[in-house]
């Protein structure tokens, strides 16, 4: 069944992370289904530079998602939005982090898709939505994940959650297997090509994600509108085999 691009004209979706991996193949995405789409990171520069790749209509600023007073300012200047896409995210230490590496992890990938949902709900547009990111590791664990695991189900569970408080908005997740993002930049490259070839050859799929493959999900969870609490899983078989 195809889906109607058409849904998403003109609507305002917000990317918060749409300066890389995700975010980017997201905001390219539904800005070529017609969207009016705002992307925000951390970095001035990650955000000129992925706006020089995006469609002329794309526009972008500087945000910490763990920053609850510069979300209350950002969400309160956009005059509302349609959807919000949170894929603002990071890598938690594996094997035997600090108690402090621990706490930590949670802060852009549990903290800051909890406060960006609740700051941003007030201001979305009758029939709009909420996508967070989530890995698929909240259902398969690898040995030495424990913590990314952790934070996942956490993530898994609030997706439920805030599409109960904060309905008639909608919430879900895309929960994505490995997929080539600069995510995985901190390895070198005979590591992460070791990796991702070892990963391809145990899939169903046959192949790691691409970026673009995963924005299919996002754009399809904005547009679907009785679809709300559900984590989708995205991931080539991964957890089937
Ligand atoms: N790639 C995978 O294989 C995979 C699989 C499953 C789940 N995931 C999860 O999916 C999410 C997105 O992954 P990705 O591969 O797209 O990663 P990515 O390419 O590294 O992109 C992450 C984005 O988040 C932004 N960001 C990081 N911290 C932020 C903060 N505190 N506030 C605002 N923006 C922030 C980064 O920009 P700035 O540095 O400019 O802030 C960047 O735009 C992550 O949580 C990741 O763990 C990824």
């Amino acid at each position: 069944m195809s889906i109607p691009s058409s849904k998403l004209a003109g609507k305002k979706v917000v990317i918060l992370g749409g300066t890389s991996g995700f975010g980017f193949a997201t905001a390219q995405a539904a800005a070529n289904a017609g969207a009016q789409v705002v992307i925000a990171s951390r970095s001035q520069a990650n955000v000129e530079k992925a706006l020089a790749a995006l469609p002329k209509s794309v526009t972008g600023a500087t945000l910490d998602v763990t920053d609850e007073a510069a979300l209350e300012r950002f969400f309160a200047g956009l005059n509302r939005l349609d959807h919000l896409v949170v894929t603002a995210g990071d890598t938690a230490p594996a094997f035997n982090p600090t108690t402090q590496q621990a706490r930590q992890a949670f802060e852009v990938r549990f903290w800051g898709i909890y406060l960006s949902s609740k700051i941003a709900a007030p201001h979305i547009r009758p029939g709009g939505s909420i996508t967070l990111t989530n890995g698929i590791v909240a259902i398969r664990p690898w040995k030495g994940w424990a913590l990314t695991s952790a934070i996942a189900g956490a993530v898994e569970s609030l997706t439920r959650g805030l599409a109960l408080d904060l309905a008639p908005v909608r919430v879900n997740a895309v929960c994505a297997g490995m997929v080539k993002t600069p995510l995985w930049s901190g390895m070198t490259d005979e590591q992460r090509e070791a990796m991702y070839a070892d990963t391809a050859s145990k899939l169903p799929a046959g192949r790691i994600g691409e970026p673009e493959d995963i924005a299919e999900t996002y754009l399809y969870l904005m547009q679907s509108g009785f679809t709300t609490g559900q984590v989708v899983v995205i991931d080539g078989g991964a957890v089937i085999a």
